[in-house]
């Protein structure tokens, strides 16, 4: 059987990815410090003799005689998702993330190498920051603040990609790297700021349903399920350049808005605030890359994802 290590397995996406992988008859060990992760997103992946957690931090070397699967089956892949990434993280875990996007991807790298794995990189749309090009192409260099509160995130996927890329380039490193586009599902934190998780439980609650910035920024969320099949077939397809996972169907967030009033069944007004800082305006990905490498697109509609989600943060 072949083995595959995930950090950031107990998280958000590294919890679905950790199940898909198992599913696929994978070994799977989840390397999580559960800095925002949580130990009830692996409940189902715990219950399969094929999985093992290891709770450590690996933006430290992460110790190879704790990892029980290694020894016997060596390591066929190394998922590298341990990041903090939603907006209020920017605020409250910054030299975390700044940790964990650059020592901890050095220390992926050196293990993917030693032991012949194929890396993945969870990369992000917000490399392209506030995009100048729409959609956004993997060839767009993006847009970003190197000194701004997001920068923490942003920039330090930037230097992220830049690692992984030149490993490939001068040590023959077999890598992948994934930009992730705004990704929604069960398992979210219900206070993790995301405009999904925050719009819903407002809308739920009947508090007013606060619009940073008028409304009119649009974003295009792809529901977790896709995301994750298109992860794996790009660890699977052996690609090298980046590729972008996301749903291209872009709405503003007041649109948004309204279909989670309409999904709730909710009177919360709509509440206008001022914008965030850096928050880009539009967010769309070209998906041609994905298409094309791996016969890849997105199947689950905005309604039904939502209805899922919904289902998910209430009965928490
Ligand atoms: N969810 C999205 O929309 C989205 C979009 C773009 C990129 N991504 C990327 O996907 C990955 C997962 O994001 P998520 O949304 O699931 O977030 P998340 O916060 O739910 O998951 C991150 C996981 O990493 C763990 N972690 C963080 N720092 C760690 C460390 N130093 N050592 C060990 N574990 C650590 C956390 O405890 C958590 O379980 C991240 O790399 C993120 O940048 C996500």
């Amino acid at each position: 059987m072949k083995h595959i290590l995930v950090t950031g397995g107990s998280g958000f996406v590294g919890s679905h990815l950790c199940d898909k992988l198992l599913e696929k008859g994978y070994l799977v060990t989840a390397v999580d410090n559960l800095v925002t992760g949580r130990l009830s997103n692996i409940d189902q992946a715990m219950k399969s003799s094929s999985f093992r957690f290891l709770n450590w931090d690996v933006s430290k070397p992460i110790p190879e005689d704790r990892i029980e699967f290694l020894q016997n089956h060596g390591l066929h892949g190394l998922f590298h998702f341990a990041c903090p990434a939603s907006p209020v993280d920017f605020d409250r875990l910054p030299i975390e993330i700044l940790l964990v996007d650059s020592f901890g991807t050095h220390y992926a790298v050196e293990m993917a190498q030693k032991y012949g794995a194929r890396l993945m990189l969870a990369s992000t749309s917000e490399i392209y920051g506030d995009p100048e090009v729409h959609p956004q192409k993997e060839t767009y260099w993006g847009n970003v603040n190197t000194l701004g509160p997001r920068a923490c995130y942003d920039e330090t996927k930037r230097f992220a990609e830049a690692y992984v890329s030149t490993a490939v380039r001068l040590k023959g490193l077999n890598a992948g790297i994934v930009r992730i586009f705004n990704t929604y599902g069960p398992r979210m934190r219900p206070d993790d700021g995301r405009v999904v998780t925050e719009l819903l439980l407002q809308a739920v609650a009947g508090k007013p349903m606060t619009l940073h910035g008028g409304g009119n920024q649009t974003r295009s969320f792809c529901y977790v399920s896709d995301l994750v099949e298109g992860i794996v077939r790009l660890f699977e397809s052996g690609e090298k350049n980046p590729v972008n996972i996301g749903n291209p169907s872009e709405r503003s967030i007041k649109e948004f808005a309204e279909l989670v009033l309409k999904i709730t069944g909710s009177k919360s007004p709509l509440k206008i605030e001022a914008p965030r800082p850096d928050d880009p305006r539009r967010r769309c990905p070209d998906i041609s890359r994905a298409k094309e490498i791996l016969k890849w697109e997105p199947k689950v509609d905005l309604e039904t994802g939502l209805r899922a989600t919904l289902a998910d943060l209430t009965s928490r």
